[in-house]
């Protein structure tokens, strides 16, 4: 599995353990983000648009997107075309967005959750399964709201 993941300065270090987190589950990480703190001219949608162009591509399967809340990169990656990013602060939404949203790029803010509560909601969501059916109808038109303009 192949896992792009993306972050402004709000969120270097927290991005770095999310990686080491997911080498150690065997996942091979795409890193587009920014590496350096200080640098406060990067701007959250480079990277939500980089991570959300990759996995929409299919060079990526999913995504991981921080910033400060999680709320402006996953605005960003939500513009890309096939992305259905979602900000998740707790394990119980990251597993339920994969199960009935099939949500391919999650997001959280470095700024409002821990390491760990980090590295709990992505294993919730790596290890759920989207369930399909009734679900899929609801993807569906979600993608004809995208492609459309309407539901009409
Ligand atoms: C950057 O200061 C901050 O605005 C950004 O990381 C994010 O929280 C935006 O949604």
């Amino acid at each position: 599995m192949k896992l792009a993941i993306g972050n402004d300065h709000a969120a270097v270090e927290m991005k770095l353990q999310i990686m080491e987190f997911l080498q150690a589950r065997g996942i091979e990480v795409i890193n587009v983000g920014n590496d350096d703190p200080h640098d406060r001219q990067d701007d959250y949608p480079i990277y939500g648009y980089r991570v959300g162009r990759l996995v929409a591509d299919g060079e990526a399967d999913l995504g991981i997107c921080i910033c400060g809340t999680g709320v402006g990169i996953s605005l960003a990656a939500n513009k890309v075309k096939g992305i259905r990013a979602c900000v998740c602060s707790e394990p119980y939404t990251a597993q339920l967005s994969r199960r009935h949203n099939n949500t391919n790029v999650l997001c959280f803010g470095a700024r409002v959750i821990g390491i760990e509560l980090a590295k709990m909601i992505v294993a919730e969501w790596l290890d759920a399964e989207f369930e399909g059916e009734r679900h899929q109808r609801r993807i569906d038109m979600i993608r004809k709201i995208e492609e459309t303009g309407t539901l009409d």
